[in-house]
């Protein structure tokens, strides 16, 4: 399908650095990759082997100071990454029993992601590399999130991918390590962004149970007590018959709802309303189901297209949000129905993590893919695509969903 579009995109899109021949001959199980992540508010680092054994990792989270000052302050992030990357290498060489000229390659996230947050990985990886004269990796966070999977079970190529965190959200069939259609992506703002903002507007901090979760994890926990059906909020893009995300008019829709709340029952804004539970269900069941339907329509487009495998179909589920066991359940339904197996990493490989970088790293080193000499000058990239973009092909598609109940307890 579509053959001479993806290739002749596909040319376009190779990388256009000078390669490195790396310093080593046959595959060989004992090849190390350190993997940096620094693309938002985490400042992880990994050490992992060929075969995808986590031999030592460390991760910082800034969590707790962004919620304290109601979201990402980038320079706050910069500042944060810039006091703790250093620490955060040595702690997981020290953790691998790795000394630093052990290492095969050096993986670093130089996009997309925050410009500032981005800069201290890749200058820390890019000085990191010529002190040690080692092959440096840039990765793409977004193929990273795609691909952990792989590191956890074989998952043969080609599956399709949803990516639902923080800063994104997509959907793309991944056909090999550095090979993705994108079929749809968000238009705004992504999921974890939503619901982070949402959860601040209900000032969830103030909340006993949630002092110290992120956004997403303070809406579950609530939503478990609450009535999703107390609130009736919109489903994004219904008349649209594509897989593109949309959530800045939900989050629109529950602000006013929080507002006319707040007049009923005569507080101000920063206090707890007593329907915080129910708002929080609603607002999940309504991200659940938005992502729900593309994904559906995704399902039809691949199988209306031959793009996956007639045996074994997967999707796969990855990225913070997909933490979220209401929105796995949500996507069980639809993979059920449409003859799927859905497969989803553990909460804690979901989220940012060294781990995920360095097993890009390890994938893209086992093919030869993308590996630069030390002294190429590499630059981040704030925005980026994933993969050749199909979403026009999709909406010309105008694929219309059967009806699916989302029948979800807690
Ligand atoms: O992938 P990630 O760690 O960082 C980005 O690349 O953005 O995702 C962080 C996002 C945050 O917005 C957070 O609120 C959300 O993932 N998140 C959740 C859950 N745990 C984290 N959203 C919904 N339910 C959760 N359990
Ligand atoms: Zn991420």
């Amino acid at each position: 399908m579509f053959p001479t579009k993806v290739k002749a995109l596909h040319r376009l899109l190779q990388f256009r650095h000078t390669f490195w021949c790396p310093p080593f001959g046959k595959a060989s199980s004992s090849r190390l990759v350190l993997g940096i992540e620094t693309s938002c508010d985490d400042t992880g680092a990994a050490v992992l082997d060929e075969t995808g054994e986590i031999l030592g990792e460390s991760l910082h989270s800034q969590k707790d100071v962004h919620l304290r000052t109601g979201g990402i302050i980038p320079t706050v992030a910069q500042q944060l990454h810039r006091e703790n990357i250093e620490r955060v290498v040595q702690e997981a060489l020290q953790r691998s029993n790795v000394d630093a000229s052990q290492l095969s390659a050096v993986a670093t996230t130089v996009k997309p992601g925050l410009a500032l947050s981005l800069g201290v990985g890749l200058e820390f990886s890019q000085r990191f590399v010529r002190r040690h004269n080692k092959p440096f990796i840039p990765i793409h966070h977004m193929e990273a999130h795609a691909l952990t999977v792989r590191m956890l079970q074989p998952v043969p190529f080609p599956f399709l991918v949803l990516l639902v965190s923080g800063g994104h959200s997509l959907l793309a069939v991944a056909r090999g390590v550095d090979d993705f259609l994108l079929l749809g992506h968000s238009l705004d703002e992504a999921p974890g962004d939503t619901l982070d903002k949402v959860a601040r507007r209900l000032s969830l901090t103030k909340h006993p149970q949630c002092s110290t979760l992120s956004g997403g994890q303070a809406i579950e926990l609530l939503a478990k007590d609450g009535d999703r059906k107390k609130f009736r909020f919109r489903t994004p893009m219904g008349q649209t018959y594509d897989c593109c995300f949309s959530f800045a008019g939900l989050r629109t829709q529950v602000t006013m709802m929080i507002m006319k709340k707040e007049e009923e029952e005569g507080v101000e804004q920063g206090t707890l309303l007593s329907c915080v539970n129910d708002i929080a269900a609603a607002t999940q069941h309504t991200v659940a189901s938005h992502l729900a339907k593309r994904t559906h329509r995704a399902i039809l487009f691949c199988k209306a297209n031959g793009l996956l495998p007639s045996s074994s179909p997967t999707l796969v589920l990855s990225g913070g949000v997909a933490s979220n066991q209401y929105i796995r359940k949500a996507l069980t339904i639809i993979t059920e129905k449409t003859g799927l197996q859905l497969l989803c990493p553990p909460a804690k490989f979901c989220t940012d993590n060294g781990v995920m970088i360095a097993w890009n790293g390890v994938e893209r080193l086992r093919e030869g893919k993308g590996i630069l000499s030390p002294d190429v000058d590499v630059c981040y990239e704030a925005k980026a695509p994933l993969g050749v973009d199909m979403t026009a092909d999709v909406k010309a598609a105008d694929i219309k969903l059967p009806s699916v109940t989302l029948k979800i307890l807690n």
